[in-house]
């Protein structure tokens, strides 16, 4: 479907999201393997965690909705059972990747897909380090998926250092690491979003490499009752929408304040935006509060090195705002955006050129100036959830609105975008 989207005149009241799409596949794999009912409330109910909720079906886990939670009940340390066809990925890399470094250690085996976009994906790079832990798997030659396991003899415990700053492959070894009686170390020098260790309630430790985190055995999980805040990655398309739109004020309620993710809110606050913070809450490690968001000016800031794995999934959508704020966007050093569900840096600077904006792609990363000279574009989703929304978003800002290619996409990580959007259009 394509979808044009109309200028907007004004933002306003109270938004309850979705739940953390990071948190949710964690939510449900831990669920799985421990032994026993596990209740959570406000599941993602976007593609990618049905992709991962399958998969465990698939080897013989229940889970079963039960009006406004989701139980799942688990079968406990090597319990699953073979699945009798391919375990499906569908467009999700974190499942692809998690599940990967659970399966390594399974008694049976298995096969893993995923469709065209995550079939080209890399793969060596969790390959690698579960290879190391002793886990038997055989990819295509361009280590893609997809991937055949083979039953693990003994999961061997490592000291690993990320080779990039990912907190998929982070997770994959730690996962992995719950099925050794060995204690595994992750090495990684600039820490990405942190909910493995926090769900799992790891030990880690900061010294002069950066931050390891610790697993074994004597950290599987137990079942428990998770509540999923609000995704700050779906937030952050209505933040920025709210930032932009004249006389505009809305509340997000119950928004994911892990630090390791807020990274969007300090580039936004030091680009000038009007942001409150309401009371923080907790529940299993993980932080939540309300956001505020007031209309305000915009200036384009250097980004830094140091927080680009803290804004990762944000940049297409910081990109689309830049385009509103003074100055000139650029931004380096993001190379890990050629990786994801499309080659972000390509689709990004596609679209802008579509405006006629100034647009300098680079290697590992680009830059847009100038003015928008072409008021009715028609973008290019590519098939990529935060692009299609990145640019509906965008579209909403434009005199005469715009369109969005293929736009259904976006429910891979939030199937009801639209209905969202019309309840703050006011
Ligand atoms: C995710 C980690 C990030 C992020 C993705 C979700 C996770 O990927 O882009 O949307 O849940 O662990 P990388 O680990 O590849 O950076």
């Amino acid at each position: 479907m394509d979808k044009y989207f109309n200028n907007i005149e004004k933002v306003g009241g109270e938004l309850e999201l979705p739940g953390d799409k990071s948190i949710s596949h964690r939510a449900v794999m831990f669920s799985s393997l421990a032994e026993g009912k596990s209740k959570i409330f406000n599941l993602s109910d976007g593609e990618d965690v049905l992709s991962t909720r399958n998969c465990f079906k698939q080897m013989g886990i229940n889970v079963e909705s039960k009006g406004n939670f989701i139980e799942i009940t688990g079968k406990g340390f090597k319990n699953f059972t073979r699945p009798s066809g391919f375990l499906n990925a569908g467009n999700s890399g974190t499942t692809a990747r998690l599940i990967s470094g659970i399966l390594a250690a399974q008694n049976f085996e298995s096969e893993l897909i995923g469709d065209e976009s995550l079939s080209k994906r890399p793969m060596k790079r969790i390959i690698t380090p579960l290879t190391a832990m002793n886990g038997k798997i055989k990819a295509s030659e361009d280590y893609t998926l997809p991937l055949h396991f083979y039953p693990s003899e003994e999961i061997i415990g490592i000291n690993y250092e990320l080779p990039v700053a990912s907190a998929q492959v982070k997770s994959a070894v730690l996962l992995a690491g719950l099925h050794s009686e060995q204690i595994t170390s992750v090495i990684e020098k600039l820490p990405s979003r942190d909910h493995t260790e926090k769900m799992l309630g790891l030990k880690t430790r900061f010294n002069e490499s950066g931050k390891i985190t610790f697993v074994s055995k004597d950290d599987y999980p137990v079942p428990k009752t998770y509540f999923i805040p609000s995704d700050i990655s779906t937030a952050a398309f209505f933040i920025i929408l709210s930032l932009l739109v004249k006389n505009s004020s809305l509340t997000v309620k119950n928004v994911s304040l892990n630090p390791t993710r807020t990274g969007i809110l300090d580039v936004l606050k030091d680009m000038g935006a009007r942001i409150e913070k309401g009371s923080i809450k907790e529940m299993n490690g993980e932080v939540f509060g309300d956001l505020t968001i007031h209309y305000s000016k915009l200036h384009n800031i250097k980004i830094e090195e140091k927080i680009i794995p803290n804004i990762i999934d944000e940049i297409p959508i910081l990109s689309a705002a830049s385009v509103f704020a003074d100055g000139k966007f650029e931004i380096e050093r993001v190379s890990e955006l050629r990786a994801k569900e499309t080659d972000r840096i390509n689709a990004i600077c596609h679209n802008m050129r579509l405006l006629g904006l100034d647009v300098e792609e680079k290697k590992d990363g680009f830059c847009i100036s100038g003015k928008v000279k072409n008021n009715t574009p028609v973008f290019e989703s590519f098939g990529d959830h935060r692009i299609a929304m990145s640019f509906g978003i965008l579209s909403l800002l434009l005199k005469d609105g715009g369109k969005v290619n293929n736009f259904d996409c976006a429910a891979i990580s939030n199937p009801d975008f639209l209905g969202q959007l019309s309840k703050i259009s006011v």
